[in-house]
């Protein structure tokens, strides 16, 4: 089933997910829905919150659905190692249409439960290691807007404003 994006502002992406305590049906089926909703617009990676969930949870695949091996479920996720800056473009399916060079390190190392519940720890570098900052940051109820300097920061927010008095938000 593909899940409703919410975009900003709505306040459930501004707030720090819940921890998963339960690891059955219901989170398998928000992990499966959560995928397809990822592949249908065409991102890389999605989080609990941005469908509406305020739980620690998300959902990576830098494939985008071409390589099953590149899915990766991250539950009550941490980052444990960072390494390296890397300046490169980034987005966000809650920001549609905004693209704009984010600050991350090149490489971390994070430790996360599956979606059996079962602790793991994986390496992460360039793509996948942005990919995993971003999603742990919206578990967090961080957004890559506030990533991003304050000169970008505040350009994007007008063009947002201007856009939902348009109708185009
Ligand atoms: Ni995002």
């Amino acid at each position: 089933m593909i899940l409703k994006i919410l975009k900003y502002p709505e306040p459930v992406l501004s707030q720090p997910g819940e921890p998963v305590t339960e690891f059955n049906a219901e989170l398998r089926k928000l992990v499966a829905d959560m995928f397809e909703t990822t592949y249908a617009s065409q991102g890389i990676g999605l989080a609990a919150p941005q469908v509406g969930v305020s739980k620690r949870l998300t959902t990576i695949d830098v494939s985008m659905g071409k390589n099953h091996t590149d899915k990766l479920v991250l539950i009550n996720p941490e980052i444990i190692f960072q390494e390296g800056k890397l300046y490169e473009e980034e987005g966000c399916l809650s920001f549609p249409d905004i693209r704009e060079k984010v600050v991350r390190a090149a490489k971390v190392r994070i430790r996360a439960q599956d979606e059996h519940g079962k602790w793991f720890e994986m390496d992460g570098e360039d793509l996948l290691a942005r990919a995993m900052q971003h999603e742990i940051d919206h578990v967090d109820g961080m957004l890559f807007i506030f990533r991003m300097s304050a000169l970008k920061r505040d350009l994007n927010l007008r063009k947002i404003r201007k856009m939902q008095r348009a109708g185009e938000w």
